[in-house]
């Protein structure tokens, strides 16, 4: 387990495809449109669109397409995240929920351990209350 958790990310798409990042994506927005702390953060006419841009991230974040990139440009995502109260509860219920979709993942407990720990340090670094 490397102690960077941004360490070798650009390695997993080759690993996962596309299609286990979008099952991951998929698996962890169903989860976020049911909860009751974090979906009323969300554009309600945009659900697609949200999904969109967190695959597109994450694909481009460990090595496939830089899609994000080219639509959105850097990420910024401090930035980006400075209109939503991101306090501790959030953050934990948010990584409740990608840590539910990684365990339906189909890969191995060290990918799947990377991918938490990568998820589990950018959720922190955007905490802003
Ligand atoms: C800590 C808990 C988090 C909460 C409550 C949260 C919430 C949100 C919300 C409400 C949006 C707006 C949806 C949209 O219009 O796209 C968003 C966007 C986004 N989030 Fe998060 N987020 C969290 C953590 C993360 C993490 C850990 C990542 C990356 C690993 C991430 C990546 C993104 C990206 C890429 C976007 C799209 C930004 C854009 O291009 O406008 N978020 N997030």
């Amino acid at each position: 387990m490397p102690t960077d958790p941004y360490a070798g990310l650009e390695q997993l798409y080759d690993e996962l495809g596309e299609e286990g990042f979008s099952a991951l994506v998929s698996s962890f927005y169903r989860r976020v449109r049911g909860d009751d702390l974090l979906a009323p953060m969300y554009p309600d006419d945009d659900w697609d669109g949200s999904q969109g841009r967190l695959l597109d991230f994450i694909v481009g974040r460990c090595g496939g397409p830089p899609r994000y990139v080219e639509a959105r440009g850097h990420p910024r995502l401090r930035m980006r995240h400075a209109r939503f109260r991101l306090d501790q509860a959030a953050r934990d219920r948010w990584m409740e929920h990608m840590g539910a979709a990684l365990g339906e993942l189909d890969t191995d407990a060290h990918t799947r351990a990377r991918l938490h720990a990568f998820f589990d340090a950018t959720a922190t670094f955007l905490l802003n209350s």
